[in-house]
């Protein structure tokens, strides 16, 4: 499809990611086109996945960078309906956990490097540190966007839940964990309901992310206002109130509260085997 995408494509694709704060267009194809109109999809059909889907989602996954090729990251299927029901009481009862077809729980996984150096005599020096957790956990967060654009090349739709960190150790007895593993965050995996797909979400202007040669900040509140009034039209128009993303923000993160248990992530962690030195 390279070179075929016509520019209104590529405009509108852009025009639905940024509103009025539109980059100029550069190069595209169908690649990037999938992930400019990526959304995250809470409503799903029972239907099931052709056979094999799994397996070729965990080898875009496993094809996703790795740092050092470690390898520090491990998925499960969770298909038992029992379990699938503690996952979604654990994540606030989010019934897209009940209805996808296909339910992952990504790890951070260090536990299996560890076991192979007490096999080998060698017991791992370096794993007791918290980079080793953040290596793991960026392993197993490049491994399921890899999952997450092969699935949507395939015109299936997903939603990422991090929400299964409001109780990591529940999580981690229920799927059976060893020490050393931690589920970072599920996936859901399926066909959309009719009227689930949504809109494309906003996303802040590119001056607010995007830094050349220094970190800029100046244009940052003006760029906030704009972007509030674009994403409190998308609310309007998608979940019926007019929330800003400020307001957003703020209800998220403003209070401790918010965070649903994962303020005591730390100690969760280290119960399971990640001392985060
Ligand atoms: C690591 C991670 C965890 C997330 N957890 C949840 C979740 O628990 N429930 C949910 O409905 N959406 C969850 N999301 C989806 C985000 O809310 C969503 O990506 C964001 O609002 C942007 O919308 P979009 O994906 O449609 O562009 C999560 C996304 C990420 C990356």
């Amino acid at each position: 499809m390279d070179g075929m995408t016509s520019p209104t494509t590529q405009q509108a694709a852009l025009a639905a990611r940024y509103g009025a704060a539109t980059p100029p267009a550069g190069p595209w194809n169908a690649t990037i086109a999938g992930m400019v109109e990526h959304r995250s999809v809470r409503g799903y059909r029972p239907d099931p996945l052709p056979p094999g889907t799994l397996e070729t989602l965990v080898a875009a996954a496993q094809s996703a960078a790795t740092s050092s090729n470690l390898q520090t990251w491990s998925v499960v299927e969770v298909a038992d309906s029992a379990a699938r029901a503690v996952m979604t009481e654990v994540a606030g009862n989010q019934q897209h956990i009940l209805e996808c077809p296909l339910f992952l729980v990504f790890l951070a996984d260090v536990g299996r490097n560890e076991r192979m150096g007490i096999a080998e005599g060698k017991p791992l020096e370096g794993t007791p540190f918290l980079e080793a957790f953040l290596v793991a956990s960026i392993d197993a967060a490049l491994a399921a966007q890899n999952a997450v654009v092969a699935a949507e090349s395939l015109g299936l739709s997903t939603v990422y839940i991090g929400a299964l960190r409001n109780d990591t150790q529940r999580v981690a007895a229920t799927l059976g964990l060893p020490p050393g593993t931690a589920g970072v965050f599920g996936l859901c995996v399926g066909y959309p309901k009719a009227g689930a797909e949504g809109e494309v979400k906003p996303r802040l202007p590119q001056s607010t992310i995007l830094h050349r040669g220094r970190y800029d900040a100046s244009g940052e509140t003006a760029a906030r206002a704009a972007y509030d009034a674009e994403m409190s039209a998308f609310s309007q128009r998608n979940e019926m109130a007019a929330d800003t993303w400020t307001a957003r923000v703020i209800a998220r993160n403003g209070t401790i509260k918010a965070l649903r248990g994962r303020d005591m992530l730390a100690a969760a962690l280290r119960a399971l085997g990640f001392p985060l030195k």
